[in-house]
């Protein structure tokens, strides 16, 4: 439980954990690669350990030194049937691609999780893996967690994807590095591309066209070195509590600026928000910067539902961003947010509007109406660590005392977030 009150500002310099969804790529593709990986910069939030837990489950050695991860890749071949479930506790990201990944091996294996978990959608890779090649029995026809997948030979698809989600499409390029022929993900729009990149970091070749992507079976990883840089869904709390406490300026650190994760940055900009970027590099195939973040007064936006995939963790924070802006923020065409590590369009409508925002709620979205200022209140995380940091940093600008319960949850990705968010303010 965390309680807090309006700071005068905030200042300093930042720099937040590793991008946990390149940190996921790194361990996991660093355990089906020939040779060693040495990764820098993770984060060891609860959702990476689950990946290094299952990876170890499946007779991968993987050493921790110096915060540095050392992996021991031994090819697709090098894993071996796990003895135990494997569970992926609160990790989407663990889940969809390690069943990419075990859909190609010839064993069985057995995946769980936690009761968030076990209540999201897993059809959507269970459905093409199956016709790949790859067998599942699961809850709701193998639609929920537990599921047991029984691995094997696999056959390269095409697949024109109904949902724009980087965990779906890696699942299948996974499967379809171990598969025979081609596999060919297509999106409408294309959702973040760190395996992508990742892949051809470990000498893959993958050919993107468009948003359409295709791998050809047989590849096999080369084990390499890699330095992960900031996650922006990280930053993108101390990004939006800078640009709405006066007084405030901040510099957040090596950042990942892969244009399929930096939707936040443009609509905070288009609300008239001041973000510079500086210090621009490569950082293992991505590309990275310097945020500097000055405050500024906002105002609403209608949000283009074609950005939204490059958003979508960025939404609690982005809803707190509209509730302190001048004017009407519109959100829509973002169901996908239904079935995240909570409802997010129900937790969000619910908390901000204890805190006197008027809320609109749709199937797909909110509508929210800004400039009301914030009343301090008793807010629920639902165990998901995003809201409890968003509804933190709401806390910051709302009259009174804020309240912030369950917030044990922040370990999945932002283990640190409480002490940096401690030491810049004053
Ligand atoms: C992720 C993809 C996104 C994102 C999640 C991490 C990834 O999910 O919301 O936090 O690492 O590939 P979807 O693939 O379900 O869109």
């Amino acid at each position: 439980m965390w309680t807090v009150r309006p700071p005068s500002k905030i200042r300093g310099e930042l720099k937040p954990p590793g991008d946990k969804s390149i940190s996921h790529r790194a361990v996991l593709l660093g355990s089906v690669a020939q040779g060693k990986s040495t990764v820098q910069g993770l984060v060891f939030g609860e959702d990476l350990l689950s990946s290094i837990h299952a990876m170890e489950a499946l007779g991968v050695s993987i050493e921790t030194k110096k915060g540095n991860l050392i992996i021991e890749g031994k090819g697709w071949e090098g894993l071996a049937e796990p003895q135990q479930v494997l569970d992926a506790g609160n990790s989407g990201t663990t889940t969809r691609l390690l069943l990419g990944i075990l859909s190609g091996r010839p064993f069985s294996a057995v995946l769980t999780g936690d009761a968030s978990l076990r209540s999201r959608p897993m059809r959507r890779v269970v459905e093409p893996l199956s016709q790949m090649g790859a067998h599942f029995i699961g809850r709701g026809e193998g639609d929920r967690l537990p599921l047991a997948i029984q691995g094997g030979s696999l056959r390269g698809i095409r697949f024109v994807s109904p949902v724009p989600s980087a965990q779906l499409k890696s699942a299948l390029l996974l499967a379809g590095l171990q598969a025979k022929g081609e596999t060919l993900v297509e999106e409408e729009t294309l959702s973040r591309d760190h395996t992508e990149r990742m892949l051809s970091e470990m000498g893959v070749s993958v050919t993107r066209e468009g948003n359409r992507i295709q791998v050809r079976g047989g590849s096999s990883l080369k084990g390499t070195s890699l330095k992960i840089p900031a996650d922006p869904s990280s930053a993108a709390f101390f990004v939006v509590a800078a640009l709405l406490i006066p007084g405030s300026r901040i510099r957040i650190k090596e950042v990942c600026v892969n244009p399929t994760r930096t939707g936040l940055l443009e609509v905070l900009r288009e609300m008239g928000g001041k973000i510079q970027r500086i210090n621009e590099k490569t950082l293992s195939g991505e590309p990275v910067a310097d945020l500097i973040v000055e405050s500024s007064p906002l105002k609403g936006v209608s949000i283009d539902p074609k950005g939204i995939p490059s958003m979508i963790d960025e939404f609690p924070i982005l809803c707190v961003a509209a509730a302190c802006a001048e004017g009407m923020t519109t959100l829509r065409g973002a169901s996908e947010l239904r079935y995240k590590e909570s409802d997010r369009i129900r937790t969000l409508a619910q908390e901000l509007h204890k805190m006197g925002v008027r809320v609109r709620e749709f199937e797909d979205g909110l509508e929210i109406q800004g400039g009301i200022p914030l009343k301090g209140a008793h807010c629920q995380s639902y165990g998901d660590h995003r809201v409890a940091m968003a509804m933190t940093i709401a806390g910051l600008v709302a009259k009174g005392k804020t309240t912030v319960h369950e917030t044990d949850c922040v370990a999945t990705s932002y283990p640190d977030f409480w002490q940096d968010l401690q030491r810049l303010v004053t």
